[in-house]
């Protein structure tokens, strides 16, 4: 029998990480199976170079190294120094993973030359502010996945538009390919095809 809770096997890290989130009190935490989603998709690209926007305090960077083969780089982008150090904690001693502390928006303008194979947008940049400068940076057959497209507790007043708006975007993207899931907090994903321009 079909049960999307079953069987999700975490990451090592994860249960440490969780317990860590509970006790800073940080709301906006990616859930299992979201994560468990993004390691499936890291899986699929060996030798992949990731991104992350908006680490927090690491847990779905667990799921990506989770998924990630010893040849694929990832680099997570956070702009809160307190929540990232969660993260270098349990997972900073993987020579796979970056963590940078800084702005994410920043970032995408800095590293305009990089192409990444997967692109998880967990921030408002690169997501709500950015959209094509994160696009950019995708490499043919690449993912861009977000999540919390499905409506949340935590959501601010004014911020629905905000995630119709961007489901819109998406939907306008001309040359790639894209889904959206009922699937944990709500997922869209993109996928760049080789036509793709990107303005
Ligand atoms: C939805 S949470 C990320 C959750 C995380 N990916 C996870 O798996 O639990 C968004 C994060 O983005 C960070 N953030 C917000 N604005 C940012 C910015 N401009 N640059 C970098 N990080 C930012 C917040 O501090 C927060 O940790």
């Amino acid at each position: 029998m079909l049960d999307d809770a079953a069987g999700l096997s975490p990451p090592a890290a994860l249960a440490e990480i969780e317990r860590e989130t509970r006790e800073l009190g940080f709301a906006m935490a990616s859930e299992a199976r979201a994560g468990a989603l993004l390691r499936v998709l890291a899986a699929a690209k060996p030798g992949g170079w990731f991104l992350e926007l908006g680490t927090g305090t690491g847990l779905a960077t667990a799921w990506l190294l989770d998924g990630m083969d010893s040849a694929s780089r990832l680099i997570t982008v956070e702009a809160e120094r307190r929540l990232a150090a969660v993260a270098e904690r349990h997972l900073g001693g993987d020579s796979r993973l970056e963590i940078r502390i800084e702005d994410a928006l920043n970032f995408l303008e800095a590293e305009r030359e990089q192409r990444f194979d997967l692109i998880f947008a967990d921030c408002f940049p690169g997501k709500f502010e950015g959209l094509e400068r994160a696009l950019r940076l995708l490499a043919p057959g690449g993912f861009y996945v977000v999540d919390d497209m499905l409506p949340q507790a935590n959501w601010l007043a004014g911020h629905a538009p905000e995630v119709y708006a961007l489901l819109n975007d998406l939907e306008g993207c001309h040359g790639f390919a894209r889904v959206e899931l009922s699937w944990a907090s709500g997922i869209a994903i993109l996928v760049r095809t080789a036509e793709a321009i990107v303005p």
